[in-house]
């Protein structure tokens, strides 16, 4: 099944039913490393719970995901609570439609862990791209320590098939480091079992400062909309 089709379903479940609006853990520790204000992109939001907290607490929020219906269920939810945010359809494992160093903050919570080397690679240098200097990337992403991947069928290294249907790829920390090696400089990065609500998972903690220039970028993504 296309990973969009499946995230679509995923979220049009949510319509009938009740769900947690609390921020995620890693929003709530990740804040206090961000600037006092400014512009903070996210990515995969889901159904925005982290890009609604952060835009209550005065950021301006640009929050995107791939899937429709949880674009919907999020921008409803942002008119409920008289928020103003951003919202657009993106999918990552393209160039992002931003101008160079639009975002003070880019945030992505349980997202980039789906992805090739080759995709994951193009989507920090994105990242990195579309950064102010100074600026803040903030991720969660699976660890190779997660019980998830004891359940999963290895495809590959580092790459499982998950009950759900899913390719994911489970990090370690030298995994991470080689991703932003040249583009960010950790903060924090570190991993353990109380980073994400669900039990029994394992995340790894991401949190790194933009490195300023050096990086030739591949791509001609320079489409405006911030
Ligand atoms: C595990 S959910 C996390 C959602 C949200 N960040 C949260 O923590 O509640 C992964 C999210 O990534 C989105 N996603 C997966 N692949 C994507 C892609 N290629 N481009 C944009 N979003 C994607 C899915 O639609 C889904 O909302």
């Amino acid at each position: 099944m296309e990973t969009k089709d499946f995230w679509d379903g995923w979220w049009k479940k949510y319509e009938q039913e009740d769900w947690d609006d609390n921020p995620s853990l890693f929003a709530q520790f990740a804040i206090s490393y961000f600037p006092k204000e400014g512009i903070i992109l996210e990515l995969g939001a889901g159904l925005g719970k982290d890009s609604r907290y952060f835009a209550h607490q005065g950021y301006k929020v640009t929050s995107s995901d791939f899937s429709d219906s949880a674009l919907e269920i999020s921008k409803w939810e942002a008119n409920a609570q008289k928020l103003l945010i951003d919202f657009q359809n993106i999918d990552i494992r393209h160039p992002l439609p931003f101008k160079n160093e639009a975002f003070n903050v880019v945030y992505a919570h349980a997202v980039l862990h789906y992805f090739s080397h080759t995709i994951t690679d193009q989507i920090f240098r994105e990242i990195h791209r579309v950064l102010k200097d100074g600026g803040i990337f903030a991720t969660l992403l699976k660890s190779k320590e997660d019980p998830e991947v004891l359940k999963s069928l290895k495809l590959h290294e580092n790459f499982y098939q998950t009950p759900q249907g899913l390719v994911e790829r489970f990090f370690s920390l030298d995994e991470i480091q080689n991703e932003v090696n040249g583009l960010f400089n950790p903060t924090v990065m570190d991993a353990s079992e109380q980073m994400h609500e669900t039990e029994n998972a394992t995340f790894i903690r991401f949190i790194g400062l933009k490195i300023k220039g050096g990086i030739a970028y591949h791509t001609e993504s320079t489409s405006q909309h911030t």
